[in-house]
């Protein structure tokens, strides 16, 4: 059975290049990334996980930290980060699970037979705090991620967990937000004192309420 938005995201211990690691022990109180690539040593996983790492501070200021995972062995993993940090231009600064027993993999459903017997897809998985799934995208191999559409989403997230607020379709960072139809107008009103824009009565605006 495949896991779905709001299941608890299962905790297990794995092998990384950083070391035997716990999942809940190292996501500790904050948000989670986990995403898994089909091979080591091949281009587009080459890029994402370059781009990963290019945006670590974004992460880090989002509270969020990032775990990727193959079927690859470590030894695998290890040379091949040398080749992100050198053909990427950064510091692979986040494990990288080594998972040839497919433990991780099956937990997360990460191998799908019809895409590939042998191989992880390009899965996804937000966790929160709560250690709740939050998100969970699934690329094909020859299709590399969007990490902007990633931090997007976990802003998205971390908003709407701490107000009453959901976010429009191409929303960014900064822009206006939507009321969730579970406020009233009159309660909507106390509170996002920066004003409500109704355009209709179940579609309401009001600016980014923590800016
Ligand atoms: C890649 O990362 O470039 C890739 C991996 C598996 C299949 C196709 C592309």
């Amino acid at each position: 059975m495949s896991l779905r938005l709001g299941d608890i995201a299962p905790n297990f211990k794995a092998q990384t290049t950083a070391g035997e690691i716990d999942f809940y022990e190292y996501l500790g109180d904050g948000w989670g990334i986990l995403f898994s690539h089909p091979a080591d040593y091949t281009p587009v996983c080459t890029t994402e996980l370059g781009r990963t790492a290019a945006l670590h501070e974004a992460f880090r200021s989002r509270n969020t930290k990032v775990l990727a995972v193959s079927v690859d062995p470590l030894d695998k993993h290890a040379g091949w980060v040398n080749d992100i940090n050198e053909t990427q231009h950064v510091t692979v600064d986040f494990p990288i699970i080594a998972d040839p027993e497919r433990v991780v993999s099956t937990l997360y459903d990460m191998i799908h037979p019809n895409a590939s017997e042998n191989f992880t897809i390009r899965s996804l998985f937000i966790i929160g705090p709560d250690k709740k799934v939050k998100l969970i995208i699934t690329y094909p191999a020859s299709t590399g991620r969007n990490f902007i559409e990633v931090l997007r989403v976990l802003d998205s997230l971390q908003l709407t967990a701490n107000y009453s607020v959901a976010t429009p379709a191409d929303w960014k960072h900064g822009e206006d937000v939507i009321v969730v139809p579970a406020v009233s107008t009159e309660d909507a009103l106390q509170k996002f004192p920066k004003g409500l824009n109704i355009i209709k009565p179940y579609l309401r605006y009001t600016p980014q309420p923590d800016l």
